[in-house]
């Protein structure tokens, strides 16, 4: 069993309180941040959450550390990193607010956030704003554990990389909470390029994948992540190593297998490579999962490849010609 794996067996004994804030991650990740913080975090170096949004699982680790013997509430510190307002490309919902709507004329609900948290304030330092502007690039303290539920765009994950990744050192812990997104496929190539210095803790919690740094990282790994400068092929290939390590989720509910090949496809649409991307994700259409949750995604590939299809047969020098034939002939 893996170090973080014996965690696994405690999610039966895991009550959490029922006025939980508005949570966007499922009750198993709840518990499983609640474990870290009760089991397994000391706080001695940074804790970090990017993207907390309205507070529940910041919530649920925060309870984890305050109920943990390990954990100094005077000297450990929680870094909750989110815009904590709704607006265009924040990727914050409404639903984070206490009506589960904004107020007419006020987009943040920081303060709500602040609320809910209350009973943790004094052990939280919270950084509200977009990331690239609220961290700081020349920080090097060691991250002892990093919550990524923030890196919706490669712009973000860019930031996470530069800012956060290089600061893992043997024994952080990362748990990737989109890593069910087949959309966000940096999420899944860039862990490729980390499982020679990674433990995967187990199956993955839900969306949630969930590993433990074992060896330093080298710098030039960091870098190709940070730069996303992996070629194309090569992005198949890491992810393909990720699909040798994981199958099913800790639940049985999610495919990982399959999410992870709807990512390659992902990296070709990306990649302008819109044939390509269909080719990759046409066939796991029959798939019951992703057919049941992904059919917009399959839709939008299927839309990009029909519309350079269509694009290139307009540019073909026999429709050229044919066209000229039927002009000519009308006239
Ligand atoms: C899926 S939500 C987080 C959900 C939360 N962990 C929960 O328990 O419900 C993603 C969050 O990332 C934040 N976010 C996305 N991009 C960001 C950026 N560039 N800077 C700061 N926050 C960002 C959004 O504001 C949003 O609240």
């Amino acid at each position: 069993m893996t170090n973080l794996g014996r965690l696994y067996s405690l999610f039966d004994d895991v009550q959490l309180p029922d006025n939980l804030p508005y949570t966007q991650v499922s009750t198993w990740e709840l518990k499983f941040l609640y474990l870290l913080g009760r089991h397994h975090l000391t706080g001695e170096d940074r804790l970090v959450e990017l993207g907390s949004g309205g507070g529940g699982s910041t919530y649920a680790l925060a309870m984890g550390l305050h109920e943990s013997p390990m954990f100094d509430e005077k000297t450990g510190r929680l870094h909750a990193y989110d815009f904590f307002r709704v607006g265009k490309g924040t990727f914050a919902t409404e639903k984070f607010f206490d009506a589960g709507k904004a107020p007419e004329g006020d987009n943040s609900f920081l303060n709500e956030f602040r609320r809910r948290l209350d009973p943790f304030l004094p052990f939280l330092e919270i950084h509200a704003g977009d990331l690239w502007q609220t961290s700081d690039p020349d920080d090097r303290t060691p991250v002892e554990f990093l919550h990524i539920d923030i890196a919706k765009t490669s712009r973000v994950f860019k930031c996470v990389s530069e800012r956060f990744l290089t600061r893992l050192r043997p024994g952080s812990v990362v748990l990737h909470q989109d890593f069910a997104g087949p959309r966000l496929p940096w999420l899944h190539y860039s862990t490729g390029a980390l499982l020679p210095y990674i433990e995967i803790a187990g199956p993955p919690i839900r969306s949630t994948l969930a590993f433990e740094v074992v060896k330093p990282i080298p710098e030039d790994v960091l870098t190709v992540i940070s730069e996303d400068s992996f070629s194309y092929d090569r992005k198949l290939e890491l992810i393909s190593a990720v699909q040798e390590r994981i199958d099913r989720d800790h639940t049985g509910g999610i495919p990982f297998k399959s999410v992870l090949e709807l990512a390659k496809a992902y990296v070709a649409h990306y990649d302008g490579r819109h044939k390509q991307a269909w080719a990759i994700a046409r066939p796991l259409t029959s798939d019951e999962y992703l057919s049941r949750t992904r059919a917009d995604h399959f839709e939008q590939l299927k839309k990009a490849y029909e519309r350079d299809r269509r694009q290139s047969a307009g540019r073909s020098p026999m429709t050229r010609i044919k066209r000229l034939v039927r002009k000519a002939v009308r006239s």
